[in-house]
């Protein structure tokens, strides 16, 4: 007899994002009059840069010509890519990252997701609360949790953020072998400084544990004193991977381009406590379930890091970061305290009533998609997310429209 895996039985029916978005297209159904604004998903709404687009044609263009056509590519990716990632992401702010400890794929959700396979399935793992639930969900499937009871995986080291540590968690009381950490945050909007991720490298450190760093929003970050990578804080390339993505700061969400840097000092522990590599664990598994991202794409992504690339990507995101800034203006007017949104393109909004409630509220009368916080954990309660990504005049619409009805 055939059985499945039962892990999934532990997780709730859905993806946050897919509950959502069924509750959205029964209001479009119900209403298919009323227009909708969707602050909910960190979906981009602004084409591609320019210097990206022409790089993205001329390399279709190559794939039709017999000399210039490419087959499969290098398994971490084109060394043009990765040259300039080590370079422009890190190199030049000081950081040593070299381009063979990058791998580009297709998405910091699938890396971010597929990660924890390199690692035993009996360590102890730190998720924080609120949490981007693919952290979460990918190690209950693969049976690193016990069952869901009130609202908490059994097992999981849950990383509180609330008000009283101003949404940047405290560091374990006990012992934990993995920790995932996401800063500026998703989904609070939140950053931390060099002295705080300092603290959790001394804890990886003297704890012989991991911690998988999720940068994908690092492009927002304009205060000068936030480090962009957990690399600039020293010794992290033998405690810390870190995420990288080109979907938030050039929009590639649809066009899917993102890198995971797995440091060759970066180490973990064999059954007898020897220490082991896992820059190649991390290109065995690569290399055994995944083909890479197609050549136009990365010719795409290289673009980023033209001079013309640079200008716009910086261009976007404070196009992005100016509709937070007015998101943040007015749901403080209304009188709601709000997190987030200066080094971030979340708001992360005290609603003072269920998130779910909420989320409802601007949806039926306002018009406005939000993610409820409860999605984002038990934490979340109480919490929505406005998401800045849209047009400026979507944006002030919605925060016309939610005036009226709060
Ligand atoms: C979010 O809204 O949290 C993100 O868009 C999800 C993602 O990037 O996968």
């Amino acid at each position: 007899m055939l059985k499945i895996n039962e892990n999934y039985l532990k997780l709730k029916a859905s993806y946050l994002f897919s509950d959502i978005a069924k509750r959205v297209s029964e209001y479009t159904s119900n209403n298919p009059d009323k227009d909708i604004i969707r602050l909910g998903i960190g979906d981009v709404t602004s084409p591609l840069p320019t210097a990206c687009i022409e790089a993205f044609h001329k390399a279709v263009d190559e794939m039709a010509k017999e000399e210039t056509f490419m087959g499969y590519g290098p398994e971490q990716g084109y060394s043009f890519l990765r040259d300039k990632i080590a370079e422009f992401d890190f190199n030049k702010r000081g950081v040593k990252i070299s381009s063979d400890e990058i791998f580009i794929s297709d998405g910091a959700k699938c890396d971010t997701g597929n990660i924890q396979e390199i690692f035993d399935t009996k360590i102890k793992i730190a998720i924080p609360d609120p949490v981007y639930p693919v952290y979460l969900d990918t190690n209950v499937m693969a049976g690193r949790t016990g069952e869901n009871k009130d609202g908490r995986y059994q097992g999981i080291y849950y990383l509180e953020s609330t008000e009283q540590n101003g949404f940047v968690p405290d560091i374990p009381s006990e012992d934990v072998d993995l920790i995932y950490l996401c800063f500026p945050n998703n989904p609070t909007g939140t950053t931390a400084t060099k002295d705080q991720l300092k603290k959790w490298v001394d804890y990886a450190q003297d704890n012989n544990a991991l911690i998988l760093f999720d940068a994908a929003y690092e492009s927002f970050i304009r205060d000068e004193s936030l480090p962009h990578s957990i690399f600039e804080i020293e010794g992290a390339d033998e405690v810390a991977i870190e995420f990288r993505s080109f979907s938030k700061n050039a929009g590639f969400t649809g066009t899917r381009c993102a890198y995971t840097v797995v440091p060759k000092k970066c180490r973990a522990f064999d059954n007898a406590g020897n220490k082991t590599a896992l820059h190649p664990l991390w290109l065995r598994r690569q290399s055994t379930k995944f083909n890479g991202v197609s050549y136009p794409v990365q010719k795409a992504a290289e673009a980023v890091y033209s001079a013309q690339g640079q200008e716009e990507v910086k261009k976007l995101t404070n196009y992005y970061l100016r509709n937070a800034k007015l998101i943040i203006e007015k749901m403080t007017k209304l009188g709601f305290c709000c997190i987030g949104g200066d080094n971030s393109p979340y708001i992360w909004i005290n609603g003072n009533r269920s998130s779910w409630e909420f989320f409802d509220l601007l949806l039926n009368n306002a018009g406005v998609v939000c993610t409820p916080g409860e999605g984002f954990g038990k934490c979340g309660e109480g919490y929505i997310r406005i998401s800045a990504f849209n047009s400026y005049e979507n944006v002030e619409k919605a925060m016309y429209r939610i005036g009226k009805v709060l």
